[in-house]
This record gives C-alpha cells, structure tokens and sequence, in this order.
C-alpha cells in the first residue's frame, strides 16, 4: 500500500501555506511521497495513508475552511493518521499559556478527529496582506514573520515515525 501523504492547508495571506510547503519538503526529505493542496481543492483522501492539516487564526478562530475539510471527511480521517498543525501570532512566544490558548483554536478540529500529532507554531503578520477595514486599520504595522523553520522541520521529520510505526515492515 502508498504511504502518500496529504498536507492540506488553509491560508488566507499565504504564510500557513508556506508552512506546509515547509512541511511537505521535510516529509520528502524522510522518503515519504507527499502531495501539498489547499484544503478547498482537495476532493478525494483515497490515494493517501495519512492526512496533514494545517491552518492559521484569525480572531480566535482556525479558518472556517479547515473546519469544514475536517467535518466533511471526517469519516476518512478517523480511520487514517492524522496531524494538525496550527500556525498564528499567539505563538511568538512558546509558553504553556500561549500553547493552551492555541489548542483549545483546534477544538473545532480535533472534537471530530483525534489527531496522531500536532504542531503548533509561530506565523507571519503583513497587513499589506491583509483585506477590508481590518486591513486599512493595520496598514501601518511593520510585517512581522516569526516562523520557526527549523522547529517545522523537526515536527515534520518525526511524523512518518508517529503516522505508519504500527505498520509491518515490507519483507
Ligand atoms: C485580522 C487578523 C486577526 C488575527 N487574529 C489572531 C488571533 O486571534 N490569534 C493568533 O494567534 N493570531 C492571530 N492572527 C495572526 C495570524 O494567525 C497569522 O498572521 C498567520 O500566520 C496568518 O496566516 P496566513 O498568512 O496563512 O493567513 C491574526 C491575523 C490577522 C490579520
């Protein structure tokens, strides 16, 4: 059977993308066959053995568009390895407080499917980016990127041992 593995990210000023771009060139790296799609273009999870999902925050909230991947294949994805990965501002700064506030943004996720990992990371603010009356009250922020390659690298390297060690080995 494939391992292929899905990472699937909503994105909406481009930077979670990056990230599971980031993601994906880490799981190639450990020999896995990965393919990188936004969530929206994603209509079938039959070619793959496990599902990355990846999204960032506004306002307290995972994008609306990660919610609905994970409910509408949500039978799927009980039934293979799972990780999340969340990648927003809160996470500037690692501690246990800033981690907590970012699991409970997963909520809305990991109540339909327990994931196998998950991965909670700093992202990028550029309000230039950023559309409507939230965009223009922001314009004269300083873009803010505080991703962490190298920790995305580290979580990602160590799924395909979280994904498939059940697995027997081929002979
Ligand atoms: C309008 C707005 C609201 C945001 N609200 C939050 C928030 O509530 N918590 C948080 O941790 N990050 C928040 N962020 C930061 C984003 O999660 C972060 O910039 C993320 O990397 C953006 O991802 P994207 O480029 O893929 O859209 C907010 C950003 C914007 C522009």
């Amino acid at each position: 059977m494939s391992n292929r593995i899905l990472v699937a990210y909503a994105s909406r000023a481009g930077s979670t993308q990056e990230v599971a771009e980031a993601v994906a060139k880490a799981l190639r790296e450990q020999g896995q066959e990965v393919d990188v799609r936004a969530v929206r273009e994603v209509r079938s999870l039959e070619p793959y053995a496990a599902v990355v999902v990846g999204s960032a925050a506004r306002i307290m909230r995972i994008y609306a568009d990660a919610v609905s991947f994970v409910k509408q294949h949500r039978a799927a994805l009980q039934n293979m390895p799972t990780a999340f990965f969340v990648s927003c501002m809160t996470m500037k700064e690692d501690n246990e407080k800033n981690r907590e506030t970012v699991s409970g943004y997963l909520k809305p996720l990991t109540a339909l499917v327990s994931p196998a990992a998950v991965g909670l990371f700093a992202g990028k603010m550029d309000a230039s980016k950023v559309g409507g009356l939230m965009g223009a009250m922001m314009k004269k922020a300083k873009v803010e990127d505080c991703r962490d390659w190298e920790a995305i690298r580290v979580w990602a390297a160590g799924l395909p041992a979280v994904f498939f060690s059940n697995q027997p080995s081929s002979p």
